[in-house]
């Protein structure tokens, strides 16, 4: 497993979460299970105590992830034996193709989407992405996005069992506008990183040359779509599955004008609160230097990805 180091507070966040996941469940259980899941809590508070305590560093927060994907596993064998109505799964092939592996992942239910934690410190990005407006962005900005698309699930769910859908067009509104904005944000967070910058490499370097004539052609493109977005919104790099091309879009107020067929690769968040405090009105000066954090690794994984993902093209 792949850790990357995680401060107190988004191990805290996740243990938030981890406990909603518990509770949530009690409801689908027998006696039996609930016992069991009394023991997870009781594990659960323990660790909290932990890391609230514990003076911190790099190795406890990677010792105590550990300990949250021991009890991320213990959760999925009480699901597995008490509550399978809330497991999907998800059939992995092996690159050699002779073994397959069945994973087992959660579902996020309905109403319990979290915001994902920062993969590194608030000024982590300085001096290209200040720390204040960091945690906004992310403490505040993006808990709205997921306090928001909850909001309209639940509601969307009310409906359904009670079968009064007349604010349904209201609440769709709602769920494509805060969940347009918590994917986003949250690919956003991962496609940045203080040791980016620079170029990628290896086949999505030649994709992009064949598709924008050259990496600067590229860059070039993508930098002024982002500056002539209208108001607010993001310029993104997508993998098009039906023109087998890589393509770059804009999406004004992130739900308009969205492409639904594409996968975004590399989001840049032009909105106001990504940059405001520190470049005031000079969006061309954040582009410029956002360039600096791009971290390209994370791109090729995302492209690896969805590369292969191809339909019929027209
Ligand atoms: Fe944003």
């Amino acid at each position: 497993m792949n850790y990357r180091y995680w401060g107190r507070k988004p191990l805290l966040y996740s243990l938030r979460f981890h406990r909603q996941q518990l509770e949530r469940s009690k409801n689908n259980c027998d006696a039996e299970g609930r016992k069991q899941l009394q023991k997870l809590e009781q594990y659960l508070a323990h660790l909290e105590d932990e890391i609230r305590s514990r003076p911190f560093d790099p190795l406890v927060s990677y010792y105590f992830q550990g300990r949250l994907a021991h009890l991320q596993q213990q959760y999925l064998r009480w699901q597995q034996k008490f509550d399978q109505a809330s497991l999907i799964e998800v059939q992995q092939h092996r690159q050699d193709g002779e073994h397959e592996e069945l994973v087992q992942i959660n579902r996020v239910p309905i109403g319990q989407h979290r915001l994902p934690p920062l993969p590194y410190r608030f000024d982590a990005l300085e001096p290209y992405i200040d720390a204040q407006t960091m945690r906004l962005h992310h403490d505040v900005h993006h808990q709205g996005y997921v306090d928001g698309l909850n909001r309209a699930e639940l509601e969307m769910e009310k409906a359904r069992k009670t079968g009064d859908f007349k604010l349904l067009k209201h609440w769709e509104r709602e769920a494509a506008f805060h969940g347009a904005g918590h994917y986003l944000h949250t690919i956003f967070w991962y496609v940045m990183h203080p040791k980016g910058g620079g170029k990628p490499s290896g086949r999505l370097l030649r994709q992009i040359e064949k598709d924008f004539g050259s990496f600067n052609q590229f860059q070039q493109h993508f930098s002024e779509a982002a500056k002539q977005v209208e108001g607010a919104g993001w310029a993104i790099l997508i993998w098009s599955p039906r023109a087998h091309r890589l393509e770059i879009l804009q999406a004004e107020k992130h739900q308009n004008l969205s492409q639904w067929d594409g996968v975004p690769l590399l989001p840049l968040d032009v909105w106001e609160h990504a940059y405001y405090l520190k470049y005031q009105n000079k969006r061309d000066e954040y582009i410029k230097n956002w360039w600096n954090v791009v971290y390209w690794s994370e791109v090729e994984k995302r492209f690896a990805v969805a590369r292969k993902v191809r339909w019929e093209p027209f």
